[in-house]
């Protein structure tokens, strides 16, 4: 602690002296210092990995949500808990998809702890989607000011995006993740056979996050985006599992150049201004966040060629690849109704959470691997909105 007496402010003439101590903190962050993921090239066996009711030491509260719980993979883990409890270990579940993404979830989770008399010590596990992992490692975050926290991801979204790199949150009063920590889960279980029960237009969100990835980071990635779109559509299992690990590698290694986001991690939000925006203009629920996020992407490289920044031939290669995953790459999509379509687009990406100031900070692709964050003026939004 230092200590100092000075005359350090002066307002209206009148000088004011104060004392002032400073107290120094090791930069710690709360949490693991070091995220296992371990992937399994099988069908999920959860009662192999986590062994409901053998624990004698130490207590694990189960977190999932009533779609996962309803797979038949998991129909043998789900049946060791009578009442909801085996052992030392109790589930809950919660409502599926992103209504349930809300404080209510989160302290409904942290209220089970207490209630089960888990201590810091002790573990929080979700099974489920981003939303499941999201709200999970929330609650460990905050319960007794950090408990130990696992994750199995069910979607592909979450296996390729939500569950790695340790952001946490809810939605809350209509803003989507307003509220959250940073919180890696310590060990991760990464089942890719979970992707196959997904509905077609889940599945398709999670790919549109892992050619985001694959145009950031990966050009081997972007290439099997590229050529094997058969293969990728129908979700052939060899060939997701090198999508799973080749995306999982590189959050891995921008999460630990830049964990809270000061530079490159925030290249992760490519598409994702104009996205977020068709998401909350076209409707909360009525286009998925990967689909959004893809569009966006599209309007991105359109941006780059209307501002000199990438060649033609690279504007219609990204368009072509949008095409084979039925993604739209027209200005205004299908699901956009109404008019003053511009201004309603920029009136959501004024507010986006991303932006420094009033201005719009989009991530701009100007080829594979090639990215910067600028801030874009309204003329050239609208530019590509029409
Ligand atoms: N923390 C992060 O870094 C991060 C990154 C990206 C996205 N997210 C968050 O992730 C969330 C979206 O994740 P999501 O797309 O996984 O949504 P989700 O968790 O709502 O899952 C989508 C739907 O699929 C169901 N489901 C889950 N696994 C299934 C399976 N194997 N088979 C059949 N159905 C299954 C769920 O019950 C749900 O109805 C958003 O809230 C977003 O903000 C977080």
């Amino acid at each position: 602690m230092t200590h100092s007496n000075s005359v350090k402010c002066y307002k209206n003439e009148v000088i004011m002296s104060h004392n002032q101590f400073k107290i120094k903190y090791p930069s710690i962050h709360l949490g693991t210092e070091q995220s296992t993921i371990n992937f399994y090239d099988s069908t999920p066996d959860l009662v192999k990995i986590f062994n409901p009711g053998q624990d004698e030491t130490h207590k694990r509260l189960f977190v999932t949500d009533a779609t996962v719980a309803s797979l038949a993979c998991m129909q043998d883990f789900i049946s060791k808990f009578e009442d909801d409890i085996c052992g030392n270990d109790k589930l809950i579940i919660l409502g599926s998809g992103e209504p349930y993404k809300t404080i209510e979830s989160v302290l409904r989770i942290v209220s089970s702890g207490v209630d089960f008399g888990l201590s810091r010590k002790d573990t929080f596990i979700g099974i489920g989607g981003g939303v499941i992992c999201d709200t999970t490692a929330f609650a460990a975050s905050i319960y007794k000011r950090g408990a130990k926290l696992q994750l199995v991801p069910t979607t592909l979204l979450a296996m390729v995006d939500a569950s790695i790199g340790g952001k946490t949150g809810c939605d809350f009063d209509n803003y989507k993740n307003i509220i959250g920590t940073f919180y890696p889960a310590e060990d991760l279980f990464y089942f890719p056979e979970f992707v196959q029960s997904l509905p077609e237009n889940q599945y398709n969100s999670g790919l549109a996050e892992a050619f985001k990835t694959a145009l950031l980071f990966d050009e081997e990635l972007y290439e099997l985006f590229k050529n094997q779109s058969d293969k990728i559509n129908s979700r052939d299992k060899a060939l997701l599992n090198t999508i799973i690990q080749k995306c999982v590698q590189a959050k891995a290694s921008i999460v630990e150049q830049d964990f809270t986001e000061q530079n490159i991690r925030s290249y992760l939000n490519l598409g994702h201004t104009f996205g977020h925006a068709l998401e909350t203009v076209a409707g909360l629920g009525s286009i998925t966040h990967g689909a959004a996020v893809a569009w966006g992407i599209g309007r991105c490289v359109e941006l780059c060629f209307k501002k000199d920044y990438c060649r033609e031939a690279f504007k219609n290669e990204i368009f072509d690849i949008l095409k084979l995953y039925n993604w739209e790459t027209v200005a205004v999509p299908s699901v956009v109704k109404g008019g003053g379509i511009g201004q309603r687009f920029l009136s959501v990406m004024h507010k986006d959470k991303k932006n420094l100031n009033d201005n719009i900070r989009i991530v701009l692709q100007k080829g594979i691997k090639d990215t910067v964050v600028e801030e874009v003026s309204e003329k050239d939004i609208l530019m590509v909105l029409k």
